[in-house]
């Protein structure tokens, strides 16, 4: 059978929904939530209210303009964590009143397998197995996919993620949350070795970045103590000199991954995946290295209900349903 699924994804700040139908995506609308910026991170309250008020337009604007009719689903998914409790319950007890009320089965969803299943939205697609670094605001984590529902974590961050990394760097310069993407943008005009910072590396797979986040702190506040336009005269190369370094570490351990692994498919995934410099890297790596690289559409690396959509799909397939007594749960491991 090839079912016809509404996907909703709220673990964090944007509300979104997809609908898939014959494995093939339809559509992905997000609302992106603005009022965090000024907080300079998202504030959990504020993103379960703005979830609230965008929930039924954006899934009725879903299932518009897929020209699906609810009676014609076959089942409702749902991101069941990791993320935030506030906002995570409001997709869940959407999802959980329409499955109700049409008399359709539930899917939960794990958010970082999804992510690595966005890679099956378009094509080119990995075979299996292969290995994806999921770079977000929540993780940083290197998986080995040996099937579309069984993947292992085989290195992940031990304290901050990348894109937390990103985000606090951006605000210790004054720049508005989220602040990877404005890293990213400065970075292109900036010299990347202006600028060095020490190695915080991990033994074995795993990553550390909250090390790289305090000298980036100490850095600025000794440069500003000498000229308190520092950051204004310099932003290019500060922002081009943090991201080849984040970039450097994140690349280090992944092709420690390939060699020990012996895969030579590589994928990225993740908010952090729509990184210009991260994804030259990988190219470049790929070349050297004679990888396969796997590089998902910008709209599929940041939080989407497309990747869910596409994730539910692969879980109606195996029967994989949800009761309705599913609570969300804010930290949830691949594989569970
Ligand atoms: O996957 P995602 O949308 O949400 C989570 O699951 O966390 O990832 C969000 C993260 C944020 O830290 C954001 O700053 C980062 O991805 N990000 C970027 C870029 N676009 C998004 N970081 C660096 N460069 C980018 N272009
Ligand atoms: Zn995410």
């Amino acid at each position: 059978m090839h079912p016809v699924i509404l996907a909703i994804e709220s673990s964090c700040d944007e509300t979104s929904a997809s609908v898939i139908q014959h494995s093939k995506v339809l559509n992905n609308v997000i609302a992106s939530q603005t009022v965090h910026h000024k907080y300079g991170g998202v504030v959990p309250e504020l993103a379960s209210r703005a979830h609230q008020q965008h929930i039924l337009d954006v899934v009725n604007e879903a299932m518009t303009t897929a020209g699906i009719l609810p009676s014609s689903l076959n089942a409702i998914a749902f991101t069941k964590g990791p993320g935030l409790m506030g906002s995570l319950l409001v997709g869940v007890s959407f999802a959980k009143g329409m499955a109700l009320a049409l008399g359709i089965p539930l899917i939960e969803v794990n958010h970082m397998e999804a992510h690595v299943l966005a890679h099956f939205i378009n094509d080119p697609k990995p075979s299996f197995p292969f290995l994806c670094l999921t770079v977000s605001g929540g993780h940083t984590q290197l998986v080995k996919v040996k099937d579309y529902l069984d993947m292992e974590v085989i290195g992940e961050t031990q304290d901050d993620a990348v894109g937390e990394a990103f985000d606090k760097a951006a605000k210790i310069m004054g720049l508005p949350y989220p602040g990877g993407p404005l890293i990213d943008e400065y970075a292109k005009e900036g010299n990347p070795r202006a600028y060095s910072f020490p190695d915080t590396a991990m033994q074995g797979l795993n990553f550390s970045f909250s090390g790289i986040k305090t000298a980036f702190l100490y850095f600025l506040r000794d440069r500003l103590a000498e000229d308190a336009a520092f950051v204004e005269k310099n932003r290019n190369d500060i922002c081009a000199s943090l991201q080849s370094h984040l970039i450097s570490m994140l690349m280090q351990k992944l092709r420690r991954a390939a060699n020990e692994t012996g895969i030579k498919q590589i994928a990225i995934a993740g908010g952090v995946a729509a990184n210009s410099g991260l994804r030259g890297a990988i190219r470049d790596a790929a070349a050297k290295n004679r990888w396969e690289v796997f590089i998902p559409d910008l709209q599929y690396c940041t939080d989407n209900a497309a990747m869910i959509a596409m994730a539910a799909h692969y879980k109606f397939l195996q029967n994989k349903f949800t009761t309705l007594d599913v609570a969300p749960v804010a930290n949830l491991a691949i594989g569970i």
